[in-house]
Formats: C-alpha cells, sequence, structure tokens
C-alpha cells in the first residue's frame, strides 16, 4: 500500500516558512490577481490565492473584470500593475474569455512579476537552467517529491500532458534533477506501456480515472496534478486512486495532494519578485 504524500501539511510547514521570511522583510510583497469573467472554479481559486495571501502576510488586491472586458482595459489594468510600487507579483487568471488573447496578455506582464513564469522570458530561462520564479504546479510537484525524500536522479520519469502551464516544465524540471524523461500525449502510441516504465509517473491530463493499475509498476511514485469532477461532482484527480494506491510506493490525493502546492509555490514566487524588485538578497 502507497504511502500518501500529505500535499496539505507539506503546504502548511512551507507556508510557515513563508510567513517567517515575509515578516522579516523590510518591504510587504504584494500579489495582484486578475480575474475576468465567470468561470465559477477560477474564482474558487483566486478566491483561495487571495486567502492564502493574507495568512502569510503578502498584500494582496483582487481584480475581478467582467466577462466582457475588452482588450485595452485588460491590457491598460496590466500596465498600470506593471508600475505599481505595492505590486511585485501579477496573476491573469487562465483560462480567459475567448475574445482575449492569453499569449498577448502574458507577453505583458513584466517579466520580473510574472510569479507564473509564463512570460517567453521566463519559460526560455527556465529552458536554460537560469531561472527566477518556477511555474507553480510543476513547481510544487518538485518540492512533494523532495520533501517526502524521494530521489529523482536516473530515474525514469514519465509525465502525461505537454500544456505549458504544467506538462512541458515538469518535463524540463525533472530533467534539471537528471531524471531521464518522457512527455506523452494524446498521440502517444502505447500509452499504457510508456507508463508502465516509470519510476514516477505525474499525470496532468484532466480526465477522473484516466490512469489505470495496468499502467503504474509496482512501487512507482504517482502524482497526480489533475482536478475533475467525478459523476456525483465531486473533486478527483486523474488517477483511479484505490486500484493504484495498492500497487504504488507514494501517491498524491485529490483534494490535498498537489493543489495546496500550486498556491503555496505562487507564495513564494511572490517573495522572491518582491526581493529581486527591492534589491534584497
Ligand atoms: N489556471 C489554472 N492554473 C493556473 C495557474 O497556475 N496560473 C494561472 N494564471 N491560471 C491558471
Amino acid at each position: 500500500m502507497a504511502t500518501i504524500i500529505n500535499g496539505k501539511e507539506i503546504s502548511k510547514t512551507i507556508r510557515e516558512e513563508i510567513a517567517k521570511e515575509v515578516a522579516a522583510l523590510p518591504l510587504r510583497p504584494g500579489l495582484a490577481v486578475v480575474l475576468v469573467g465567470n468561470d465559477p472554479a477560477s474564482a474558487v481559486y483566486v478566491r483561495n490565492k487571495n486567502t492564502a495571501c493574507r495568512e502569510v502576510g503578502i498584500y494582496s488586491e483582487v481584480y475581478t473584470l467582467p466577462e466582457e472586458t475588452t482588450r485595452e482595459e485588460l491590457l491598460g489594468l496590466i500596465a498600470q500593475l506593471n508600475e505599481s510600487p505595492a505590486i511585485h507579483g501579477i496573476l491573469v487568471q487562465l483560462p480567459l474569455p475567448r475574445h482575449l488573447d492569453p499569449e498577448e496578455v502574458i507577453m505583458a506582464i513584466r517579466p520580473d512579476k510574472d510569479v507564473d513564469a509564463f512570460h517567453p522570458v521566463n519559460v526560455g530561462k527556465i529552458m536554460i537552467g537560469n531561472f527566477d520564479f518556477l511555474p507553480c504546479t510543476p513547481a510544487g510537484v518538485m518540492e512533494l517529491i523532495r520533501r517526502s525524500g524521494i530521489s529523482v536522479a536516473g530515474k525514469e520519469c514519465v509525465v502525461i500532458g505537454r500544456s505549458n502551464i504544467v506538462g512541458k516544465p515538469q518535463a524540463m524540471l525533472l530533467l534539471h534533477e537528471n531524471a531521464t524523461v518522457t512527455v506523452c500525449h494524446s498521440r502517444t502510441v502505447g500509452l499504457s506501456e510508456v507508463c508502465r516504465r516509470a519510476d514516477i509517473l505525474v499525470s496532468a491530463v484532466g480526465k477522473a480515472g484516466f490512469v489505470t493499475a495496468d499502467m503504474v509498476k509496482e512501487g512507482a511514485v504517482v502524482i497526480d496534478v489533475g482536478m475533475n469532477r467525478d459523476e456525483n461532482g465531486r473533486l478527483c484527480g486523474d488517477v483511479d486512486y484505490d486500484a493504484v494506491a495498492a500497487k504504488a510506493s507514494y501517491i498524491t490525493p485529490v483534494p490535498g495532494g498537489v493543489g495546496p502546492m500550486t498556491i503555496t509555490m505562487l507564495l513564494k514566487n511572490t517573495v522572491t519578485a518582491a526581493k529581486r524588485i527591492g534589491g534584497i538578497s
């Protein structure tokens, strides 16, 4: 039976470390979160981010803009936040309404305030291994692995999913830690077979029940990045949890695994941004 990686508990420890660091800083880190439109899941994420900031002493501003916000209005707000001395991190919650181009919006954020690490400058820095911020979800996964005492170097790691937010940067972070990394996606041939090679399997697909026990090697570490609803409307991941837990050595639950870590890494990135902008080493 797998050891459960308790993301809530690990998050709590890291948030206490962050709160101590914030209290000792000569400036107050500030985060602006921008939400456009009425996506209910996004509204919950934004509220959680705001609450988490307060709990560790980070100043936060939330901008809730209507669905029909124009490109000019959104870019105008970002320009204003880029200049604001109280704000060190800017996060525009994705997805955006269809009439707004996420690439253009991300490009408008000052790279040194881009606490999501989605701007091409930050993506490029991650690629060459000389980065200031790491994207929150993949960084959270690495921290869960590290704090559970699991070694990565030399391991076969398989990432399912190739999004810019999770799959691609996750593969890069595992590579930085000297893993042998395979990225799978919807066009992968022989997916189960590839997954069964994994010592560490990271699923970022977004489909409940996608990872079944036959795709998992005995003793593998299984990290579930999925955030789905099951047929009863309950939050669940990508992994068929009970059957896979019987085979894995470590597993992350949903909820209470990767989710809380994403926000924790956002807090960490906001502190990093504030220190860099404020010239604090
Ligand atoms: N939507 C889902 N995940 C994320 C994230 O990490 N950052 C932003 N900005 N939007 C998201």
